[in-house]
């Protein structure tokens, strides 16, 4: 396995294998079974897999957790080589945003979905998200990428990219994995101690309610949502709503495309977790 730490190493490697079928996996390290996941299926489903390993400080809010996100890199290295990943990107800030942050052309989410749910408490969140899956998207020329349903205002939001913007790159959706506990994992479910932990399980438990609902044929959006949230108590409840792929909310559930998006704070920990019909 290749680690690849600039452009110009990046570029060599992607011409020795040039029409090769290509998956992409991007991450912010600090991988778990989740971020494995994904990898699992990239390694399937293509010939060269490569993985990005780079916390995007334009996608953190000025007091969000940039300094003190988990980086575990010789870990993350040794998971990827057991994985069979063909080779890890991992640069330094200086390499992906040479010009600095602030003095470069953006990229603008569209309002109607990046303001709301979690743009709405993190602005500017997926416009900073959006700029670095396009130079990444731009620098390795996937075939496929891979990304998490758990982060599905994210993988929503990169899809209407990839269409508006005409990128010749299928977007795959991966389920979300779960701990024992039905806990959604996360990079940031090693913020929780024992009991915050304890308490963050009404989050899975009110996605498996709002899921059973829908299975037995409940398909108003309010009884699902109230259902839920007599789930959460105890957590402090950010939102939770059924909405569609354009992340409007919606009165009744289609079959198709139709989600349940749920975001809590226990203590000072915030978790998303969602549900799709
Ligand atoms: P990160 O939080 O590291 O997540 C990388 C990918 O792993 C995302 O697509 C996310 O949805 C997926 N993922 C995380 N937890 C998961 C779980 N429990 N089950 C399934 N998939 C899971 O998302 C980001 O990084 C960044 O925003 C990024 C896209 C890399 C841009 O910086």
């Amino acid at each position: 396995m290749q680690i690849i730490k600039n452009i110009d190493e990046l570029r060599e490697f992607k011409n020795t294998y040039k029409s090769k079928k290509l998956g992409f996996v991007p991450t912010m390290g600090a991988l778990h079974l989740g971020h494995l996941s994904l990898i699992r299926n990239a390694i399937d489903n293509n010939d060269i897999v490569i993985v990005s390993i780079f916390v995007n400080p334009i996608q953190f809010g000025a007091n969000e957790d940039f300094d003190r996100y988990p980086r575990t890199h010789q870990k993350d290295i040794e998971l990827c080589k057991n994985a069979g990943v063909s080779a890890i990107f991992m640069p330094e800030i200086d390499i992906l945003y040479p010009n600095g942050l602030d003095d470069e052309v953006e990229l603008l989410a569209p309002k109607s979905m990046a303001n709301v749910f979690e743009g709405e408490i993190r602005e500017g969140h997926f416009s900073g998200v959006l700029r670095v899956v396009l130079k990444l998207f731009n620098l390795i020329s996937p075939t496929n990428a891979y990304f998490g349903k758990k982060d599905a205002q994210q993988l929503l939001i990169i899809k209407k990219m990839v269409r508006d913007l005409f990128l010749d790159i299928n977007i795959i959706p991966c389920e979300i994995v779960r701990d024992e506990n039905n806990l959604a994992l996360s990079s940031r479910n090693i913020y929780l101690d024992s009991t915050t932990y304890k308490m963050a399980l009404n989050l899975p438990n009110a996605i498996n309610k709002a899921k059973s609902l829908a299975f037995n044929h409940t398909l108003e959006s309010k009884i699902i949502e109230n259902e839920a949230m007599a789930m959460l108590s105890g957590l402090e409840v950010d939102y939770c709503n059924v909405v569609d792929y354009n992340l409007q909310k919606i009165q009744t559930i289609k079959k198709q495309d139709s989600l349940l998006l749920i975001a809590v704070r226990v203590g000072k920990v915030r978790l998303i977790d969602n549900c799709w019909f």
